[in-house]
């Protein structure tokens, strides 16, 4: 990972989970790191862990408190941040929210709220850096979307949206920043256990965990490693572990198989509840 050392990184979400994980690898392998997210104490608490992973003392470290979904405020903040910091070789876009229950019981609130984080968020953040990026002529950009941006699965209505949504901008402007010698990728992991994770169980349907279950459970520092890894590589898209690249296999070349398999799931789950 010698390509970091040196490097300019900007992670939104930085304060938690997989952004969090990200920036204390960049640290431990010398990359100047600076996050962004809303909450001041997260954010300080995240920031002294980051310093700690530190290769040398001439690395640079802040924390800024912004809300991605704000685009007045992304362009201000991100105007000031090139301005301290200079600008970003590498933009990793990991700001989200995930609210998964049935379609029925999501409200208009919680689905305009994650359209406006994961979606909205990622567009704001990269309209205030994609000019001073370009202006480099090098470097990476890395939207954090999810296997529920490949894959619709029950329970994830607004996040699935806003997922897939964010797998169709990264796809368009993979080809746009290319010739400017950027490098889009999209990273989709599976479940992770971050606080985000937590957050979703809290009214998951029995029926989204009976598939999801099949993916697995990952660490997020075995996911962020897996990102910066392929990163490099200058992959679209970025799918950590086994299970999820199994699934995104069988879904481009046996959409139907996969129904089936969740159809088979929800089934299963319904039986379980009719008998008790
Ligand atoms: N964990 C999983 O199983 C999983 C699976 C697939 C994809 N993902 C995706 O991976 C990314 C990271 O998730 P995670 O699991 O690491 O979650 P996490 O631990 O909850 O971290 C989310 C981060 O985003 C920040 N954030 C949320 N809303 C924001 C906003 N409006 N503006 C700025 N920052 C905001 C949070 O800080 P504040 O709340 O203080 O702002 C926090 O730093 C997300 O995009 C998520 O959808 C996660």
């Amino acid at each position: 990972m010698n390509y970091y050392s040196g490097k300019t990184v900007y992670i939104t979400g930085g304060s938690s989970g997989i952004g969090l994980a990200a920036a204390v690898l960049l640290a431990s392998y010398g990359a100047n790191v600076f996050i962004f997210a809303r909450n001041k104490e997260k954010l300080k608490k995240a920031i002294a862990k980051i310093e700690a992973s530190k290769k040398s003392a001439v690395q640079r470290f802040a924390a800024v408190s912004l809300d991605v979904s704000e685009n007045r405020a992304v362009r201000k903040a991100m105007e000031k941040a090139v301005k301290e910091f200079g600008a970003p070789d590498v933009l990793i876009n990991s700001a989200g929210v995930a609210y998964c229950n049935d379609f029925e019981n999501t409200s208009f609130e919680k689905f305009d709220e994650e359209i406006k984080i994961d979606l909205y968020g990622v567009w704001n953040v990269c309209e205030a850096l994609v000019p001073v990026m370009k202006a480099r002529g090098a470097g990476h950009i890395v939207n954090i979307s999810s296997m529920a941006g490949l894959v619709g699965v029950y329970g994830y209505t607004a996040y699935s949206a806003a997922k897939f949504g964010l797998i169709g901008f990264s796809e368009s402007l993979r080809g746009e920043l290319k010739p400017s010698g950027i490098n889009v990728s999209v990273l989709c992991p599976p479940d992770t256990d971050t606080p985000q994770l937590h957050e979703e169980n809290k009214t998951k349907p029995a029926e989204t965990k009976a598939i999801s279950g099949n993916a697995g459970l990952y660490q997020p520092d075995f996911v962020a490693k897996a990102m910066l890894k392929d990163t490099l590589r200058k992959k679209f898209i970025i799918i950590p572990g086994l299970e999820g690249k199994f699934t995104y296999i069988m879904k481009r070349l046996c959409p139907w198989l996969v129904e089936v398999v969740m159809d088979g799931a929800i089934k299963k789950v319904r039986r379980q509840a009719a008998k008790k």
